[in-house]
């Protein structure tokens, strides 16, 4: 963990916790006991902490968070204060990553030589915490107030160089930081090893009050809600008092308020959460991977330009396919505009804007295929243009060559099955805009190689996606999902609930877009598609008027001008619109509902636990490996509120049992889908057991398929103002 060395009157302290020195309890401990012996090691004068090429440190080791190791003896505030108490100096040697903690010991150290390049932040507020081991009170001590109020607010990466002119590092070298540090020390020497300890310098700043009242104003602005970057404020502000002891003493109390609140839990959670999704059981480094150097992408509409954007962004050559050439040349001049407008925005160099666009090779030959690695197909969502589509593609494919589909709702088995090749074939189903969205989910469907899929997660990573692994059922994870939450949105409207009143309670919540907001921006058109393909394939299911008359009336969403909500020409406001209104008021007259008052409180709860539901039975099925990564896929995919960790993490914080109370409340209502509300299994389960989705293993290695049609059951008991009453009783 820690390596001790002394060569000439120095003692070399390697930090030695690959791969970036997280400052584990073994490396705390190890770090205390050199000092110790340093300081009492007669042929020592000067102490160098030095880590390896990758890292200084990154910081605290957030695995310690779950356990008690965190807080175990030597606790890193009280590795800070050994550093800084000692007689002899110390000298932080700094290249790579110096972050969080690791930031925080190097200004425990009573000198700093760094290389230009080191990545110096404080990412805390990231994870909903703030600097706790004296970072807040000595950073500002060193850089001024503001430099360090933008840093540890921001959670911003800066290269040391950056920090040039501040008092922060003593040396900035260029290369051979061992060299640099030396001669540092030697220099030292000559004025007699004296110690410069940063607690014992002031913070100034001309108009101090003046600035942080400025700075509250803008902080609270972009934290959207967040507790920590104001609660970090808070603390650097405590740093101009001229008591050291007491600005830690109130960036403690801080510290300690936040790590113990549900903010950082969800965003601890959601952080590893993104890093369990990435491992799937049967795939490890050692799976056989297939190259990808090219792609060709099958369909140049939304979709298909925003894939191909994705592969050219990151350099990889993408031929784009078309049936018509009208619908070509307007995805190409798509592409072309979207980077124009990047290079005017200054957000890409102009030469690297047309050496992306010129990557993407337009082609109406599917034989303009055979040389790519890694198709995918961006169709039209009709399982007949699928599969003529993969009929040819398997055709013209070169052997090995992965073929996949971007269908949202389609069988990926069924699809395979339209090639002699299914073992190459799986789901890529990319999120709108596809250039943009950080989120993947990679279909495992029935005969999906195992190389295959290999290749695909590496491949998301290669492209800056989040994957997160699916088995096939009717919409995955996240559109499976989605249904009910629509659903129970629509019944809340014939209820008595309004559009604005159910967007507004959600968003409140901390959605980034209510659902009827939401569905202005995807378009209507698309549920409709799907919702009337569910009425063909249950002739018995209850149609949703209100939904079907808003589209009957090509009220799309924003595309069309109205939606659930009118747009004023160039405007994105949802204005709520009486059109929308009189349809909602005929239709709950026609299913003779007496409207209702419902609180905000009720319109959440059925939004996100009918999330949970569904949630839970795509995990009894093994659809999803695992609660986390339904919560990655809402995290990334939908706008749930990081700070609450995703929909599987907030059932488990509200409690399970709790969670099974309302549900059951709702399965009471006949008018809410009682059907819908019969708990999943898993939940009734480990309710049951006081257990948490956080407890429930994953049990199949891989995802299963279940292409059965998910559709929504009709309520058993006609709608009707009874169930309106029961309602009302329960207030
Ligand atoms: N739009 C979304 O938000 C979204 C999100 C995820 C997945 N998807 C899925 O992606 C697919 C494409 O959706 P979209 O929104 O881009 O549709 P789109 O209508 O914008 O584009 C489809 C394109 O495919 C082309 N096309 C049709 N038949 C073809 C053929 N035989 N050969 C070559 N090209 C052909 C059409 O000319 C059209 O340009 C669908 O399966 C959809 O379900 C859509």
């Amino acid at each position: 963990m820690l390596r001790y060395k002394v060569d000439a009157g120095i003692a070399w302290l390697t930090l030695d916790n690959p791969p970036l020195n997280a400052l584990s309890h073994a490396l705390r401990v190890g770090i205390v006991e050199a000092i110790d012996r340093a300081e009492s090691d007669p042929r020592v004068h000067a102490i160098v902490l030095i880590g390896n090429e990758r890292a200084f440190s990154s910081g605290a080791d957030i695995k310690e968070f779950a356990g008690g190791e965190f807080y175990a003896d030597p606790f890193l505030p009280r590795v800070v204060d050994a550093i800084e108490d000692a007689h002899k100096p110390v000298i932080a040697a700094i290249c790579g990553a110096c972050m969080g903690g690791g930031l925080e010991v190097a200004l425990g150290c009573h000198y700093r030589v760094a290389l230009a390049d080191s990545k110096i932040a404080f990412p805390e507020v990231k994870l909903g915490l703030i600097p706790g081991a004296g970072g807040t009170q000595r950073f500002p001590r060193l850089v001024g107030l503001e430099t360090a109020l933008n840093l540890i607010v921001s959670g911003t990466t800066v290269p040391a160089s950056l920090l040039k002119g501040t008092a922060l590092f003593d040396v900035i070298a260029k290369d051979s930081l061992a060299d640099a540090a030396r001669d540092f020390a030697r220099k030292l020497a000559e004025r007699g090893y004296p110690v410069r300890r940063v607690r014992d310098l002031e913070v100034k700043h001309p108009q101090a009050e003046a600035f942080l009242q400025f700075a509250r104003t803008s902080v609270a602005t972009v934290a959207r809600g967040m507790a920590a970057p104001l609660r970090a404020l808070e603390a650097v502000a405590a740093s101009l008092q001229p008591s050291f002891a007491k600005g830690i003493a109130t960036e403690q109390k801080i510290f300690g308020e936040l790590i113990a609140g549900t903010e950082s839990q969800a965003l601890r959670h959601a952080f590893f959460a993104e890093r369990a999704a990435s491992k799937v059981p049967g795939i490890s480094e050692k799976t056989a991977q297939r190259k990808v150097a090219q792609v060709a992408v099958v369909g140049a509409g939304t979709m298909g330009s925003g894939i191909a954007m994705s592969f050219a962004n990151v350099g990889i050559p993408v031929t784009l396919l078309e049936a018509k050439s009208e619908a070509l040349d307007r995805g190409i001049a798509g592409i072309r505009k979207f980077y124009e407008g990047a290079a005017a925005k200054g957000k890409l160099k102009p030469e690297e804007a047309s050496r992306r666009a010129g990557l993407i090779t337009p082609s109406l030959e599917f034989a303009a295929a055979g040389k790519a690695d890694l198709i995918i197909e961006a169709v039209f969502e009709d399982i007949e243009v699928k599969k003529s589509v993969f009929r040819e593609l398997d055709r013209v494919a070169r052997k090995g060559a992965i073929i996949a589909t971007n269908t949202s709702t389609l069988d990926v088995d069924a699809i395979a099955a339209f090639t002699r090749r299914p073992g190459d074939v799986l789901g890529l189903h990319f999120f709108s805009p596809a250039n943009v969205m950080r989120l993947l989910e990679v279909v495992n469907a029935k005969k999906t190689r195992p190389d295959v899929l290999a290749t695909a997660l590496s491949l998301a990573r290669r492209i800056g996606k989040t994957a997160v692994v699916s088995g096939v059922c009717d919409g995955f994870i996240g559109n499976r999902m989605i249904g009910p939450y629509f659903q129970q949105s629509l019944l809340m409207l014939e209820e008595g609930a309004s559009p604005r009143q159910i967007d507004a309670a959600i968003e409140a919540f901390g959605f980034a877009m209510g659902p009827f907001r939401m569905s202005d921006l995807a378009g209507n058109d698309i549920s409709w598609h799907i919702r009337k393909r569910h009425y063909a394939e249950h002739p018995k299911m209850r149609p949703m008027r209100i939904a079907d008359r808003v589209c009957e009336l090509g009220r799309f969403g924003q595309k069309t001008g109205a939606g659930w909500y009118r747009y004023e020409p160039g405007k994105r406001d949802a204005i709520p619109d009486p059109v929308v209104d009189r349809i909602i008021d005929e239709e709950r007259r026609a299913l003779d509902l007496a409207p209702r008052k419902f609180s905000d409180a009720e319109i959440v709860d059925r939004l996100v636990y009918s999330l949970v539901n569904e949630g839970a039975r795509i995990l009894e099925e093994g659809i999803a490996l695992r609660a986390s990564d339904i919560d990655v896929v809402y995290l990334t995919g939908y706008g749930f509120p990081v700070t609450r960790g995703g929909p599987m993490f907030h059932a488990s914080r509200m409690g399970l049992r709790t969670v099974l109370r309302r549900m059951r409340e709702f399965a009471g209502n006949g008018h809410a889908d009682p059907q819908f509300w019969k708990p999943a299994r898993l939940i009734t389960q480990l309710a049951a057991q006081g257990r948490t989705f956080d407890d429930a293993a994953a049990s199949r290695s891989k995802p299963q398929s279940r292409p059965k049609a998910k559709t929504i059951a009709r309520p058993k008991m006609k709608a009707g103002k009874k169930a309106s009453r029961k309602e009302k009783r329960r207030g």
